[in-house]
């Protein structure tokens, strides 16, 4: 069974050299609101009761002080700033994990459902090479679950146990929330300063078995103005003195955010009970004016994943759409399921979804992936071959979603793509610091990460690629039945 083209399947190493410039930031913040005044206040010895009384009133007391609202009180909306990593190879924000709550990197992953984190022990000194780590010892909140955790890469794997604790991020507090604590895990896995991986698709793909972070709070009937995520991603991939970490856009739950598109959000809907990764049916494709045949039905379904580079698709497709392109090629031995094309052709490759009328272009920078020789440059669209596993056809990642506002809608289930507004392209190639750790003020408290049934842990598979030296990552989760002790795993 071939996942990828061979060669494709190694793992994500981005330039040590290049990284060494960098210092991880401090994995030590304060973020967490309930925290700061309990360490800093003197107060009356309580008993055990009137300590918890005390407690609570503390955090309802944090809650009104940061925005929760009267008529709905626990109706909210937030956000997190982004990082655009190696010139839009990833796109990672940050959580808060723990009592005292400490921040991590993580990558956003629409394309995945379980959260993990490095663990702080257990790791090789080079795996978690500046990696800052997650040490459940030292949150007095943190439960470990005694349940093995695997995930399974095309190229490595890591695994680890499955722990409970609190978790914030944009705003929003889960305060069971179950994820992976990985002690082992192949080298070049984890990029610093990332830590780890939010999968931020439906609980029914989760390796773990645990309700995703997002899903926990969009299930909580009126905890989010609106069950929905949004995504705006920035471009610096044709940007020459890009740094390896860049401001990457806005991530918002529990509401959109109007600035950052222009009018209508397209929804389409996610394909009857297909509610595990973001599925959206790929019906129109066009390159420069002229239409690529596409299969209808399953062949079709796509995972709207922001947590890959690149756009993977089926062999056939990719060779119609590149046949467009006078002077394609496809590359073989290393890079085999890759394209070159004459640099000097600019191409706008447009994608339609579902019963929509709206196709949505694809920006020539985007679709320009790199110039590997003076005329010759690599496209940002690859042959994937998922037959065999659970994922879908096609991939469509960061390629596409940097051009449109794109919206993770819960219920009714669906994905909605918007025009960016000025705003929001004014931010592609303009260099800046990136963002420091935003876990904002902790509106809401949500339990409900209950369910811990691990049974698709064995064999449940993530899969990423990359063509090497270009960082190109796929963070799709595929579930590999049948292969379970086969050659892709550990
Ligand atoms: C704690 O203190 C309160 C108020 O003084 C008292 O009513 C309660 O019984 C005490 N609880 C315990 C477990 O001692
Ligand atoms: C946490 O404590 C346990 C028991 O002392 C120990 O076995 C484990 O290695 C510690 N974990 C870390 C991350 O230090
Ligand atoms: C919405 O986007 C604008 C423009 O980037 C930003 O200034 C504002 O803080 C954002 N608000 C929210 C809630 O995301
Ligand atoms: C890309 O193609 C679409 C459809 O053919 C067209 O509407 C759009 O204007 C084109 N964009 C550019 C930048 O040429
Ligand atoms: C398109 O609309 C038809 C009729 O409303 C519906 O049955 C079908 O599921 C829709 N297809 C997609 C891909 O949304």
């Amino acid at each position: 069974m071939h996942l990828l083209p061979h060669s494709l399947a190694v793992s994500c190493l981005l330039s040590i050299a290049v990284h060494e410039a960098f210092a991880a930031p401090s994995p030590a913040s304060q973020p967490h609101p309930r925290t700061i005044p309990l360490l800093r206040r003197s107060r009356p010895q309580l008993n055990e009761s009137e300590s918890y009384a005390w407690l609570q009133g503390q955090r309802d007391f944090l809650k009104a002080k940061y925005g929760a609202r009267d008529a709905n009180q626990k109706r909210a909306s937030g956000l997190n700033l982004i990082t655009n990593q190696n010139a839009d190879s990833s796109f990672y924000g940050s959580i808060a994990v723990g009592t005292p709550a400490i921040s991590y990197n993580v990558i956003l992953d629409t394309g995945s459902s379980d959260l993990w984190l490095a663990a702080s022990d257990g790791l090789s000194s080079q795996s978690s090479d500046g990696i800052p780590t997650f040490d459940g010892n030292a949150s007095s909140t943190f439960t470990d679950l005694n349940t093995q955790f695997s995930i399974s890469y095309g190229s490595g794997a890591a695994r680890g146990t499955l722990g409970q604790d609190v978790v914030q991020f944009a705003g929003f507090e889960v305060s069971d929330q179950v994820f992976g604590v990985v002690t082992q895990i192949s080298d070049g896995l984890l990029t610093s300063p990332v830590s780890g991986l939010m999968g931020l698709g439906f609980e029914s793909i989760a390796s773990s078995g645990a309700t995703p972070f997002w899903q926990a709070l969009a299930d909580s009937s009126g905890t989010l103005d609106e069950p929905l995520m949004a995504f705006q991603l920035t471009r610096f991939v044709d940007i020459q003195n890009a740094q390896v970490l860049e401001p990457g856009g806005t991530f918002n739950l529990g509401a959109v955010n109007t600035s950052l598109y222009t009018g209508d959000i397209d929804y389409q809907s996610i394909p009857d009970g297909q509610e595990g990764y973001w599925i959206q049916e790929l019906t129109g494709m066009t390159v420069n004016g002229a239409s690529v045949t596409l299969e209808s039905g399953t062949s079709s379904y796509a995972a709207i994943d922001t947590g890959t580079t690149l756009v993977g698709g089926p062999a056939d497709a990719i060779a119609a759409l590149y046949a467009q392109i006078p002077g394609s090629q496809a590359l073989t031995g290393d890079n085999n399921g890759y394209y070159t094309y004459p640099c000097d052709t600019d191409v706008n490759v447009t994608l339609r979804f579902g019963n929509s009328s709206v196709s949505w272009p694809i920006s020539n920078a985007d679709f320009l992936l790199m110039q590997v020789s003076s005329s010759s440059c690599v496209g940002g669209f690859f042959t994937l071959d998922t037959s065999g596993t659970s994922a879908p056809a096609w991939i469509v990642g960061d390629t596409f979603l940097k051009n449109v506002y794109s919206v993770f809608r819960a219920s009714p289930a669906s994905v909605g793509f918007a025009q960016l507004s000025a705003t929001a392209t004014d931010m592609n190639g303009r260099l800046g610091s990136p963002p420091s750790a935003t876990v904002g003020s902790v509106a809401t408290i949500t339990g409900g990460s209950t369910n811990t049934g691990s049974d698709r842990n064995s064999n449940a598979a993530a899969l990423r690629v990359e063509l090497r030296s270009l960082g190109v990552c796929v963070w799709a989760a595929v579930f590999l039945s049948g292969l379970v002790g086969g050659g892709l795993l550990l």
